[in-house]
């Protein structure tokens, strides 16, 4: 039941703390994450892994965005990224050596398991699936399966599984790594230990972020920015907006601004950009001085210590310092509170937006 949320979503954004947990629970320790938490024959595998092809739909296939670059950055393993219903009628050209990894909080998309039972012809040299129910179609036919352990997710806008699928897939980041011989990774360990209390911190902004929501309601059009592995949450955070609030949301990476969609800012236009504290930090402020310049409505979640204030036309919520790696994670949870406050305060249907369903079981 929503007990004493008023939406099953709302409930949902809340458990992250207690499921990020329990999808941790058993493996890794301190110092080194338990490949075989991807079955017996992961290790072996992951040797042999030379390249990974991640395939998924919607939110799912945002947690994939997120994992190339995590694959590629600390495991040293290139990756691809696609969404089910185009990569299963492409030809795709399958390098030797290449693992299969599917997303899915159901494990009953149409697509998604078209595409797994279409990679089974094509060579591989396994396949995963990192997944949310136990027993569905798409862990029972593929080789090696990794549970999110979100629990049942009833709101149609998926959040807990989002983030508990980026939990699995930093853990498979981790045990490709460690299979292919390379050192532990002891910071991110730690950083995953500590990040359950993490997004507790985050999630006590609800407050905040709901008076900010109030910026939204009679809004059409919103723009999400975000670089590097923020890209793919700016995409996650436009795609829940959308669903939920019906307001038309875009995402770009923030390099792309000036290449097209600059065009569209003007006073009417909120911004919405999340602004970690890492490398590519200085780049995006001179990408955000781009908005202000042209009157754009600037909402920024950033971290405590990068120093971007609040002023008449920048809205500033500070995050927790966090490790690089995990930002992604503790990011999402902001923008799934925004896009939630927007959606009530319009009225919307929350748990069941309009045209949607929550398992997509036909093409
Ligand atoms: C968006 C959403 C959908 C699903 C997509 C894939 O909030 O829930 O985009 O992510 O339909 O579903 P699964 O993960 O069950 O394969």
């Amino acid at each position: 039941s929503k007990g004493e949320y008023r939406h099953y979503m709302l409930k949902e954004i809340f458990e992250q703390p207690k499921v990020i947990e329990a999808a941790l629970e058993g493996r890794m320790s301190a110092s080194s994450v338990l490949v075989e938490s991807f079955g017996p024959d992961a290790q072996a595998l992951f040797q042999k892994t030379r390249q990974v092809h991640i395939i998924a739909c919607g939110t799912s296939y945002h947690a994939g965005l997120v994992a190339r670059y995590w694959l590629e950055r600390y495991a040293g393993v290139p990756v691809q990224v696609e969404v089910a219903s185009e990569y299963r009628y492409r030809h795709p050209v399958v390098p030797e050596g290449t693992l299969f990894v599917t997303l899915s909080q159901s494990g009953e998309t149409a697509d998604t398991l078209a595409a797994l039972r279409f990679a089974k012809t094509l060579g591989y040299v396994g396949t995963l699936a990192i997944c949310n129910v136990p027993g569905s179609s798409l862990v029972r036919e593929s080789d090696m399966s990794l549970m999110t352990r979100a629990g049942p997710e009833i709101g149609v806008a998926s959040t807990k599984a989002f983030t508990t699928q980026l939990i699995a897939l930093l853990l498979l980041t981790l045990s490709v790594s460690k299979a292919k011989g390379q050192p532990e990774q002891p910071e991110i360990l730690a950083g995953l230990q500590a990040l359950p209390s993490l997004c507790q911190q985050v999630l006590g902004l609800d407050a905040q972020i709901e008076a900010l929501s109030q910026a939204f309601a009679e809004k059409h059009h919103a723009l999400f920015l975000g670089r590097g592995a923020h890209y793919p949450i700016a995409l996650e955070g436009a795609l829940k907006l959308k669903e939920i609030s019906y307001i038309h949301a875009e995402a770009y990476p923030a390099g792309e601004l000036k290449h097209g969609p600059l065009a569209l800012v003007d006073s009417e236009m909120p911004v919405i950009s999340v602004a970690p504290n890492d490398e590519l930090l200085e780049k995006l402020k001179s990408n955000l001085q781009e908005v202000r310049a042209r009157g754009g409505q600037l909402f920024v979640f950033a971290d405590r210590k990068v120093g971007i204030s609040a002023q008449e036309d920048i809205r500033v919520l500070e995050l927790p310092e966090v490790h690089e790696a995990l930002a992604p994670l503790l990011y999402t949870l902001p923008l799934q509170l925004l896009s939630y406050h927007v959606a009530v305060l319009k009225g919307t249907d929350v748990d069941q937006p309009r045209n949607l369903a929550k398992s997509v079981t036909v093409e």
